[in-house]
């Protein structure tokens, strides 16, 4: 008996369906996101279960388990965060917000996967060949082989990859452009993006090639079209930066074939992305000394140290109401518990005052052990000290005052001292705690068990 097809609602920002208009999604509470899709009823076969399925093969946890093979593109700070580099028959999103730099990054990966030999696709939805041509041209990659299409039509390119052998690798830019004509309603709406999604990753799950999808983000930050095609992929990949900045961040939010705590740093020149291997040399670039206010973080991004200066500025409060508390690159509620931290155990009066606080590059710090050096940095703008320019911080601070040890003090010192650090704070060595190999050379270290030390030291300092 087959039904004819019926109308739904579904959210384009969490992919939930209803059967009715609403205003508000449920789910996830944004407005005015419900889009109307048409729902192809399943084969009466499959929805009553009457096919038989063929019976699947069982299988212990204790078997034999490789390794995935990887096809390196020899972009470090790419094959990085892919945790190695592309895994066939593996889908990887790259989502950014416009202009950011997706179709340079990709157009870059791809030409050095064709140099390196590799059969790879680029297919476009979004721009004309002449126009990746010329791109290709002032990134200085102009000659490389690579195979281009312009594109929306997944029957097509599903068609054509169908024909192609040995592809290693396809690029599609991006999957809201991309269009199948059985389902009824315009490219980029969840209905479409989701199938779209569907058919080439079942395409590139069959024929064993690494799909790379570009996805746009809203406004919110998160991947336009619905979250399922979060679900969709192997791993999604953000690529962050603030457009006035040079810099441009590649980070994971999930990955099934790596770790997601690893950044990929580069800058955007007029010659394409150049890899950066010494962020912390780029992060302190603008950096001036002598400037109550500021501190350097000393942090991990993944296994990596980065320096990063954390810059405060306190002005007394404007208007009635609650001061403001503006923080950029990290969390405004630790902010708020670091501030009340130290007023009610350090003594340090800051109440009546706004807080602005920034980690300036454009990074999102994440980590807890960035407590110390965002205290150092409101000590030093509260008394109009200066920190030391030649020191770095690092440590957690916990509600009593007391700053906390944090993983990987040595790795943190060592990039210290390799920038030319002279000083480093940092909590104190516990009797049993980690052990901490010496210090590198030429580096003091200022250990700290209440941040009211922090205070007495830094304020007397002059
Ligand atoms: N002629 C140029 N010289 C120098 N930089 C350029 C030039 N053209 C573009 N750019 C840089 O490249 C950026 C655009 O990169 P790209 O097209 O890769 O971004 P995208 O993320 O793919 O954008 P979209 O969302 O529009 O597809 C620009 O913002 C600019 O910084
Ligand atoms: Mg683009
Ligand atoms: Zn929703």
């Amino acid at each position: 008996m087959a039904k004819k097809p019926s109308r739904q609602f579904v959210c384009r920002n969490c992919g939930t369906a209803y059967p009715k208009w609403v205003g508000q999604c449920e789910a996830c509470g944004e407005w005015n996101t419900l889009e109307e899709e048409t729902v192809e009823p399943l084969a009466a076969s499959t929805a009553s279960g009457s096919a038989k399925g063929r019976r699947i093969k069982l299988e212990g946890l204790d078997g034999i388990a490789k390794p995935p093979p990887r096809i390196e593109t020899t972009i470090a700070e790419f094959d990085r965060v892919l945790g190695g580099g592309l895994v066939p028959a593996s889908v990887v999103l790259v989502g950014g917000d416009p202009g950011i730099g997706k179709s340079t990054l990709l157009l870059q990966a791809a030409c050095r996967l064709a140099g390196n030999g590799e059969r790879v696709l680029y297919i476009s939805g979004e721009e004309a060949v002449d126009q990746i041509r010329l791109r290709a041209l002032r990134l200085g990659v102009g000659t490389t082989k690579l195979d281009l299409a312009a594109s929306i039509n997944v029957a097509d390119i599903v068609s054509t990859l169908e024909a192609e052998t040995d592809v290693k690798a396809v690029i599609i830019d991006s999957i809201q452009t991309m269009w199948l004509e059985t389902v009824a309603s315009a490219p980029g709406t969840v209905s479409q993006v989701r199938a779209c999604a569907f058919e080439l990753i079942r395409l590139a799950k069959r024929r064993g090639f690494s799909l790379i999808l570009v996805g746009h983000v809203t406004k919110e930050g998160a991947l336009a079209g619905p979250r399922v095609l979060e679900h969709m992929v192997d791993a999604v990949m953000y690529f962050e930066g603030d457009r006035g900045h040079q810099f441009r961040i590649l980070r994971a939010a999930k990955n099934r074939f790596g770790a997601t705590d690893e950044i990929g740093v580069f800058a955007m020149t007029d010659r394409g992305l150049e890899e950066v291997s010494n962020p912390s040399a780029l992060f302190l670039a603008e950096r001036r000394g002598n400037i109550a206010g500021s501190a350097v973080f000393a942090g991990l991004e993944g296994t990596r140290p980065v320096l990063l200066e954390v810059q405060a500025l306190l002005s007394p409060k404007s208007g009635d109401g609650a001061p403001r508390r503006a923080v950029v690159g990290w969390d405004t509620g630790r902010l708020s518990m670091l501030l009340a931290v130290l007023e009610t155990r350090c003594g340090l009066k800051l109440s009546g005052m706004d807080v602005y606080l920034n980690f300036a590059g454009g990074l999102k710090v994440a980590e807890p052990a960035a407590d110390l050096a965002v205290a150092a940095a409101l000590i030093s703008a509260a008394s109009g000290v200066p920190t030391s320019s030649g020191e770095v911080y690092f440590g957690e601070v916990g509600l009593s005052g007391e700053v906390r040890q944090v993983a990987q003090a040595d790795a943190r010192l060592k990039e210290a001292a390799k920038l030319g650090f002279d000083q480093a704070t940092l909590p104190r060595r516990v009797a049993r705690g980690t052990v901490r190999n010496k210090p590198p050379e030429g580096l003091a270290l200022r250990e700290l068990g209440h941040l009211s030390d922090l205070i007495g030291a830094d304020m007397d300092a002059e």
